[in-house]
């Protein structure tokens, strides 16, 4: 490689941040993202990116149904630079209706965001997202949101998110009050109090901040009172003698998470968030592959050509071309637009042409990309979930797992004359990742089943049969609402009775359960078997 070509992807990868925000729906992702961009200088007044009330769509709303809901469906990119660094989000949809896609999105990003709602602490959506960034081994900041309105007592917050998350947590600053006197934070490392005061109409501006030494906070004209500074001290001085002290090495090994309070919709504290997100996270770092010959292999993603593998695929998103995108994060390389790669799952050369990066304002055609990046590329059926693409050819990256579904119908053509119109369009949506499909482990003649991780994916696969293949289908709610791979002999294993063993597509053992009670007891009773969330 060109020593100044190989100079520029080392600086280009070292200023990039790929990362997901991940919460609870309501809990102020949409309003935190929006003071991103704000910050970014990519909008002028917040408002611009649609959330689920607002009538403006966000960026990423492409499909119709997505732009009649008001949601953000599918999990697609943002790039832009904030501060010199060039920060790609991935979208996650936090909505109650979010799908297996929001898991994979996480499989690409190299950091999180966790926001957290202070008055609610860690929902159920938050603890199933930190799951699979467990899994995939990023390191996530939190962020504990609406410090302005009443909450819980930051103490109890951090307890809380140890206790259920199973991580230490780090407070890098700690609220000067809360509810209507939340006035600032303090920066932990140095004392300094940073005051906060809105400039205009509630969510439209950055805030006026200032900072001085926490001592001297109720001196300011910042709202500040004697007893708000005293009990600040006072916990202050408590974390440094009882709380986690922070370490970078602590964070990239994900046993800790630097915790952050503040408000996204007034912007206080958000500015300290991003900044220290930038400084702390990883840049795109080397990840493992399995080479052809049977080895794993590390591809580093400045010494190696281009290489990128598919986390998500994307139908009917400009519904006058029906075409189809595939969305890739690139592990190593430059990408510049009609590079010829190897597509070593179908064997053959592939030019990657009008590739698109979703820009906040459009989609805009690409010349070059690097480490880190997502690009869309029109995908005449060529890719599936997972597929690697790459200059030197050869390798693999690791298959993305499937994730535990909990939500499961039989599914059957309304009209029987349209059974083969069905398989085919279930095929294909399988093969797209938009929904899993399971039968039943001894044949009874029932239909197959249909298993997603959110109630939208069924929503979108009767819209998308209807649509591209022309079938109407009758779904049939089953009773269960978790599910697990069992790993070991099937012949031993002791099903509870209620529980359903189903074969997913690549035939292995999923067993539906009615409830987490029941799984719970099947772990208990098969202590020679593995019981999984995800398979591999
Ligand atoms: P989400 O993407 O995580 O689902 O949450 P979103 O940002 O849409 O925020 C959910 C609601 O919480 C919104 O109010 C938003 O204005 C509000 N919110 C977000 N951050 C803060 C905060 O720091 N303080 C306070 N007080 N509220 C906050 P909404 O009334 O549901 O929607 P909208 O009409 O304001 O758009």
């Amino acid at each position: 490689m060109e020593a100044a070509t190989a100079k520029t992807i080392r600086e280009e990868t070292r200023r990039r941040r790929t990362f997901a925000i991940i919460s609870h729906p309501d809990a102020g992702k949409t309003t935190l993202t929006e003071k991103l961009l704000l910050y970014s200088g990519m909008i002028r007044t917040a408002g611009m990116v649609g959330g689920r009330k607002s009538n403006k769509s966000a960026a990423s709303d492409w499909m119709s149904m997505e732009q009649e809901r008001g949601i953000s469906i599918t999990a697609s990119a943002m790039q832009f630079t904030y501060k010199g660094t060039v920060i790609n989000v991935l979208d996650t949809p936090g909505h109650q209706d979010f799908s297996e896609d929001t898991y994979r999105t996480l499989t690409a990003a190299d950091s999180a965001i966790m926001v957290i709602d202070a008055a609610k602490g860690v929902e159920a959506q938050t603890r199933k997202l930190f799951e699979v960034c467990r899994m995939s081994g990023i390191p996530v900041l939190t962020f504990v949101n609406k410090m302005d309105m009443p909450g819980l007592d930051p103490i109890d917050l951090m307890a809380e998110v140890e206790e259920v998350l199973g991580i230490e947590a780090s407070p890098y600053n700690w609220p000067i009050g809360s509810g209507k006197a939340f006035a600032g934070v303090v920066h932990r490392a140095d004392e300094q109090a940073y005051l906060y005061r809105k400039v205009a109409a509630a969510g439209s501006q950055m805030p006026e901040v200032s900072k001085v030494p926490l001592e001297d906070a109720a001196e300011t004209d910042y709202r500040v009172t004697d007893d708000v500074l005293e009990q600040v001290m006072e916990d202050v001085e408590l974390l440094e003698v009882a709380g986690n002290p922070y370490t970078h090495e602590a964070f990239l090994n994900r046993e800790i998470t630097p915790v952050f309070f503040g408000s996204a919709l007034t912007g206080f504290g958000v500015e300290m968030l991003f900044d220290v997100f930038v400084d702390i996270t990883p840049a795109p770092s080397p990840r493992p592959a399995d080479h052809k010959n049977g080895s794993e292999i590390i591809i580093d993603p400045v010494e190696k050509p281009f290489s990128a593998y598919v986390f998500k695929l994307q139908a009917n998103m400009d519904p006058r071309h029906r075409d189809c995108v595939a969305f890739m994060r690139i592990n190593s390389g430059r990408y510049e637009r009609n590079l010829q790669v190897k597509h070593d799952r179908l064997g053959r050369q592939i030019r990657l042409s009008r590739p698109h990066s979703l820009m906040v304002d459009d989609r805009k055609t690409i010349e070059e990309a690097f480490p880190g990046d997502v690009i869309g590329v029109m995908n005449p059926g060529l890719f599936a979930i997972g597929d690697t693409v790459s200059v030197d050819g050869g390798f693999q990256f690791k298959p993305l797992p499937q994730f535990q579904p909990e939500l499961f119908s039989r599914i059957r053509p309304a009209d029987f004359g349209k059974r083969k119109s069905l398989d085919k369009g279930l095929k294909q949506l399988v093969a797209e990742g938009a929904i899993q499909l399971l039968e039943d482990w001894v044949d009874t003649g029932n239909p197959p089943i249909v298993a997603a991780v959110g109630q939208l994916q069924f929503e979108v696969l009767q819209y998308r049969l209807k649509d591209e293949y022309k079938v109407g289908v009758d779904l049939q709610k089953l009773p269960y609402d978790c599910s697990a791979w069992v790993i070991g002999e099937i012949s031993t294993f002791k099903k509870p009775i209620n529980a359903l063993l189903t074969r997913d597509q690549y035939g292995r053992p999923l067993v539906l359960f009615s409830s987490t009670w029941e799984k719970d007891y099947a772990i208990r009773e098969n202590p020679e078997h593995q019981i999984v969330d995800y398979a591999t």
